[in-house]
């Protein structure tokens, strides 16, 4: 990021028009990751408190909940207490809440408010304001009433924090919010309840009903940023920012807003058009991952295989400063073609005593050590089942790690069914640590996080499953790692921050196997869930090793996760795959058998598991295919990953 962008983040002076961004109606700024974004709005928010602080005026801040500005929160915390930033001249106001709910409930945004920044900072308590999700029904009005004038009493909000919801909803303004609508009480969309189902224990606990301040309370601050993480975000992000403005997509109501600067990470940013298309907007640096991600992108707006677009093709799609830079489009093609060609290999571990200039392993050492990071129980055969099991027949020492428990995704019935069994063959009266759980399950409160007899019980059950698989696959116990990574281990949905310790026993493990390939999962969709944090960790534990001699044969591959695929401009190593491996995978996903069916964080895709990595790997195939590259039953993609 440039100085002048961090300025223009820091202290908003009105951009003008470029021709990389003509197509864009809201400011916004691209930042490498969800961290470096939430530094900068942290620190723009301690900026302004502070300048009002020596104007001895009071700072009024509007505050959103929600997994975006949790880092910000953290950030903001972190600056009170090891660079003495006050609180003591703020008032803030949030921005909804859900109704009715009560402020005690872990699901409140009270609750969240007061455990990820309130308790930890210096605010007076009756600076706070929150709108009250206990008020009786015949009062909700009044008080959303009163929430508006206090707001402007005190002069309006300084500045406003947003985060975007997947229907563009800010705050809970869902579609069809009106332009001068004010706090209010708003029914929720599906989607939006279907989003927050996970953290409620199912859909049918989620409130259907939330107060929200409205699109004109919001658009009367004197400044606002929006911050949006992960290509979760990024089909609404460019419908945002590039869409005109309609009630469908509330967040566009921020374009009559003249001090609006929206907060992006890479992966959010990747659907506007300067990012996915730039030789649409403006002149493009031509490099290699521009040149493959052009060609593909031709390839499928003409439905031509790769040998057959010709000069036409190229000029008439925005793309003849390419084809004067490299010649002709056959030369383009071949190049491209080649490419792709060489990106295939059944040999995931490198093909022993093979030529391997243009393969995409390395041949020696034919027999290598090789560590797979799973974030949960499960993503090693589900995401690349198939290429595992490549890689144990062609005599690798491969071992693999589950980074978490994956405890918190095993239902309370299937828990129960195993407690029944053991008491089948047991007398668990007897039995303390049986008697324990038995009273723990008789206790449930899904308010409350689930205490550990129940989630070492969960964490058990999918300890077992996985070996079932790994086994099946063929390695030995001795190879298979449960990490329980801390950070993971709260009993609920809401995490831990990433301590030392997730840091710590993730290089004591590659330190220990000292492997010449990594495997792990290179989820970029929701930054803060688990997937993306595992990965953080790799990251950094990478960081930490690479000046060791044995990480100068280390070579990393990301795999996706069971939500995505790599583009195919992206994939550099494509393994494939024939009908019976595809089988053979499916087995060793079934061994999972408490992520079978109705699963509880399935996301909203609600095909199976094993369904969704058939799809996906087939899909991969006859992308390749429909490129002009041979036929195969289904792919595994994987992307080089350089630290
Ligand atoms: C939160 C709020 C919502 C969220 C939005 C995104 O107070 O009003 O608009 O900002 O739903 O939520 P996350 O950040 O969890 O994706």
């Amino acid at each position: 990021m440039t100085d002048n962008l961090k300025k223009s983040l820091l202290k908003y002076k009105a951009p003008g028009i470029f021709e990389e961004t003509r197509y864009e109606k809201l400011h916004n700024v691209i930042v490498q990751s969800s961290t470096e974004g939430s530094k900068l709005i942290a620190n723009s928010i301690a900026l302004l408190i502070k300048e009002k602080h020596d104007q001895n005026e009071m700072c009024v801040l509007g505050l959103a909940t929600g997994s975006s500005p949790l880092s910000v929160y953290r950030e903001l915390v972190r600056l009170h207490n090891e660079e003495g930033l006050s609180f003591k001249n703020v008032i803030s106001f949030n921005l909804d809440e859900y109704y009715p709910l009560v402020k005690e409930d872990v699901q409140s945004y009270h609750y969240f408010m007061y455990s990820n920044l309130f308790d930890h900072i210096d605010i007076k308590p009756e600076n706070i304001n929150i709108p009250n999700g206990e008020v009786a029904l015949d009062q909700v009005r009044k008080s959303c009433i009163a929430y508006d004038k206090k707001i402007k009493s005190l002069g309006g909000i300084d500045l406003q924090i947003l985060g975007i919801g997947r229907t563009g909803h800010i705050g809970f303004n869902e579609p069809g919010s009106h332009l001068n609508s004010q706090t209010r009480t708003i029914t929720l969309d599906h989607l939006t309840r279907f989003d927050a189902a996970p953290a409620f224990q199912g859909i049918e606990n989620v409130p259907r009903k939330a107060i929200t301040m409205g699109i004109q309370t919001i658009l009367n601050a004197k400044r606002v940023l929006l911050m949006a993480w992960g290509s979760y975000k990024a089909e609404i992000i460019q419908k945002a920012i590039e869409g005109e403005i309609s009630n469908l997509i509330p967040t566009t109501y921020l374009q009559h807003h003249k001090n609006t600067t929206i907060i992006l990470d890479n992966e959010a940013a990747s659907e506007l058009t300067r990012i996915k298309t730039p030789w649409l907007v403006t002149s493009c640096e031509w490099n290699e991952a521009n040149r493959s991600k052009a060609i593909l992108w031709l390839c499928e707006t003409t439905a031509k295989s790769i040998l057959k677009l010709t000069d036409k093709d190229y000029n008439q799609h925005g793309m003849s400063d390419l084809l004067a830079q490299h010649g002709s489009a056959y030369d383009l093609n071949i190049e491209m073609f080649n490419k792709l060609q060489r990106s295939i290999s059944g040999w995931p571990g490198g093909k022993p005593s093979a030529d391997d200039k243009y393969r995409p392993e390395r041949a020696q050492p034919s027999s290598k050590r090789i560590i797979i990071f799973s974030p949960h129980p499960d993503d090693d055969v589900i995401s690349m089942g198939g290429t595992f099991d490549r890689l144990v027949s062609q005599g690798h020492e491969v071992h693999i790690a589950y980074q978490t428990s994956g405890n918190i995704a095993v239902s309370d019935q299937d828990a129960l069914k195993y407690l029944e069994v053991t008491s089948d063959f047991i007398d668990t009266k007897e039995d303390a640590s049986m008697v324990e759980l038995k009273k723990a399950f008789d206790a449930v409160n899904p308010q409350k996080p689930a205490p550990s007899s129940i989630c070492n019980l969960k964490a058990s059950i999918r300890k077992r499953e996985s070996l079932g698989a790994t086994r099946y696959i063929g390695i030995p116990d001795s190879q298979v790692h449960f990490m329980n990574l801390p950070f993971y281990e709260t009993g609920m949905i809401t995490k831990n921050p990433v301590s030392p310790v997730d840091i710590d026993l993730t290089v004591a493990l590659i330190e220990k196997i000292k492997p010449h390939q990594i495997y792990a999962a290179g989820d970029l969709a929701d930054p803060h869930g688990t997937h993306r944090v595992c990965l953080d960790v790799v990251f950094e534990s990478l960081q930490i090793l690479k000046s060791k001699k044995f990480m100068d044969d280390c070579w990393v591959w990301l795999y996706r996760g069971a939500w995505h695929e790599w583009d195919v401009h992206e994939i550099e190593m494509a393994v494939p795959m024939s009908p019976d491996q595809v089988l053979r995978k499916r087995k060793a996903i079934f061994y999972h058998q408490s992520q079978k069916d109705g699963v509880m964080f399935q996301g909203n895709d609600h095909r199976e598991f094993w369904v969704r990595a058939e799809e996906r790997n087939a899909s991969t195939a006859e992308k390749y295919q429909a490129l002009g590259l041979a036929e195969y039953a289904a792919i595994e993609a994987f992307k080089r990953y350089f630290y």
